[in-house]
């Protein structure tokens, strides 16, 4: 007998939407698009709207009519010059502004926390990185913002850099001082590149940290699909000024973009910039006053911690987008990895990511008071029972204390920059092989080493591992840390 057709992806979306899950994750929508209408016009129109470049439907690569139109708009939203619809994520546009920034050997200042689609433009531009270590929070266990004294530090040792991207806020909602960035870049006649994909409703609200079109970056990217309502993989570009080479930036995105890109994500990112246009400032602070009641809650009535406004001023910290949540599990004596397991699994709660020592929640306009409820409910109800009841809190407290021990000795090591070898684009153009950890000192790297937390490479692309990196990376690995660009078999990928 025949088999039934089997659609193993479609089965496993209709099981995550059966269980009608409390969303926490991104995309900003959480599933509720219904917002003013055009969910239900989705819902009717999916297929009929799913077009190519007709007739009176412009064309994303050389809009002259109604994509056009529409970026227009959301350039006016936005205080930009000129903004771009984008449909492979914030990652097409810092691709295309470093593309339109950086020509081959030119060199980049760039966090060295920076999201993956950094390196992937250093590699694709050959341009060469120049790293700054952000600032490190020591009992949340998580990088923080570049500090200026540090910035004017490296411009000084590289005054012939091009360009420096920043990320306003990270993930973290940590948002630094853009403003003397800004001035230290123009007085060294250098770009600015700003990665906002975190901070689309930062520009809605002035109980929200200050967005990079207040101050002089050159191009801003922000992925509306995250803390907005427009479909994953939307996203949009702003530029303003004269020193972005306007051409070179279209030739770019026409590069990493699909020809046949599509209508429905631009439709959403068109409906988002209307609604934020029409209630921007409602949607931004709705958000926020859920995330400053569920705050109130987790730490009146919680062992744990989130993280709120205390946190200004410290470590490069200049602001702090406090519509994400940022629970820090560790104080408790819980890795960020077993509470998020938990509230998926017992309670149903999706988080947006956990690292060692916190667990966080992305609050957008889409979540409700009965989802806050429900978050609070099971954090008190966590923290009181523990993981389970025969936990002791001897047990708790040897745990805070040896996770303690390790971010000490991560930190300790992130203090020194590894040697390079060879540049990113060099490493990629690279032959490559996988080698046993324990063989791997005095290797190049092929492949970023990622311990999370704390997000930061242990060592980027062309870099040499060193005795310290590979001891430390064993015994994260041993703790249960992810490690990004190890495998299975603890190997990592060097260059031959
Ligand atoms: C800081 C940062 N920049 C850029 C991106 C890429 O955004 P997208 O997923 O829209 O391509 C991300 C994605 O998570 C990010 O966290």
């Amino acid at each position: 007998m025949d088999k039934k057709p089997e659609m193993p992806l479609v089965r496993a979306l209709r099981r995550y939407e059966k269980k009608h899950s409390t969303r926490f994750h991104m995309p900003g929508h959480k599933g509720r698009g219904g917002f003013k209408d055009l969910g239900r016009l989705f819902k009717k129109n999916l297929f009929r709207w799913d077009v190519t470049e007709l007739p009176g439907l412009d064309n994303l690569h050389e809009p002259t009519g109604v994509i056009r139109e529409a970026e227009e708009k959301l350039a006016m939203l936005y205080g930009a010059e000129r903004s771009f619809f984008l449909v492979n994520g914030s990652t097409s546009g810092v691709l295309a502004m470093m593309g339109a920034a950086l020509k081959p050997g030119d060199r980049v200042i760039v966090p060295r926390a920076s999201h993956r689609s950094v390196l992937s433009g250093m590699i694709l531009t050959g341009a060469k990185p120049v790293y700054v270590m952000p600032g490190w929070h020591e009992e949340l266990g998580v990088y923080t913002q570049i500090i200026p004294e540090v910035l004017q530090k490296v411009i000084k040792e590289n005054p012939d850099a091009r360009a420096i991207v920043v990320a306003n806020p990270t993930y973290q909602g940590f948002c630094p001082d853009l403003k003397e960035i800004c001035e230290i870049a123009r007085q060294n006649n250098m770009l600015v590149l700003a990665d906002e994909a975190h901070g689309p409703h930062l520009a809605f609200s002035p109980h929200l940290p200050a967005t990079a079109g207040d101050f002089e970056v050159d191009a801003w990217v922000q992925s509306p699909h995250k803390m907005l309502s427009s479909l994953t993989q939307s996203a949009w570009l702003h530029i303003k000024g004269d020193r972005i080479d306007k051409e070179r930036l279209s030739s770019y995105l026409g590069m990493v973009t699909s020809t046949s890109p599509s209508y429905i994500l631009m439709a959403s990112l068109d409906w988002a910039r209307m609604l934020m246009e029409s209630c921007g400032r409602y949607i931004a602070e709705k958000a926020l006053n859920m995330a400053e009641k569920a705050r109130k809650i987790i730490n009146g009535c919680t062992g744990f911690y989130c993280a709120g406004e205390e946190l200004k001023g410290k470590e490069g910290i200049l602001d702090i987008d406090l519509s994400r949540l940022m629970v820090n599990v560790s104080v408790a004596g819980f890795t960020g990895f077993e509470v998020e397991y938990l509230l998926r699994l017992k309670y149903n709660i999706y988080a947006e990511y956990a690292d060692l020592c916190n667990v966080y929640f992305l609050i957008t306009s889409w979540n409700n008071n009965r989802d806050i409820r429900k978050l609070t409910d099971a954090l008190k109800d966590i923290s009181k029972h523990g993981l389970n009841k025969n936990n002791g809190s001897r047990n708790a407290v040897q745990k805070h204390a040896s996770i303690r021990n390790m971010l000490a000795d991560l930190s300790a090591v992130f203090k020194n920059l590894p040697k390079k070898a060879i540049e990113p684009r060099e490493a990629f153009d690279s032959g490559g092989e996988w080698v046993d950890l324990r063989h791997a000192a005095g290797r190049i790297a092929k492949k970023a080493l990622v311990p999370y937390p704390p997000g930061i490479p242990l060592i980027m692309p062309g870099e040499i591992l060193e005795n310290e990196h590979i001891v430390l990376t064993e015994s994260l690995i041993r703790a249960g840390c992810s490690i990004q660009g190890t495998d299975s078999n603890n190997r990592v990928y060097v260059t031959v």
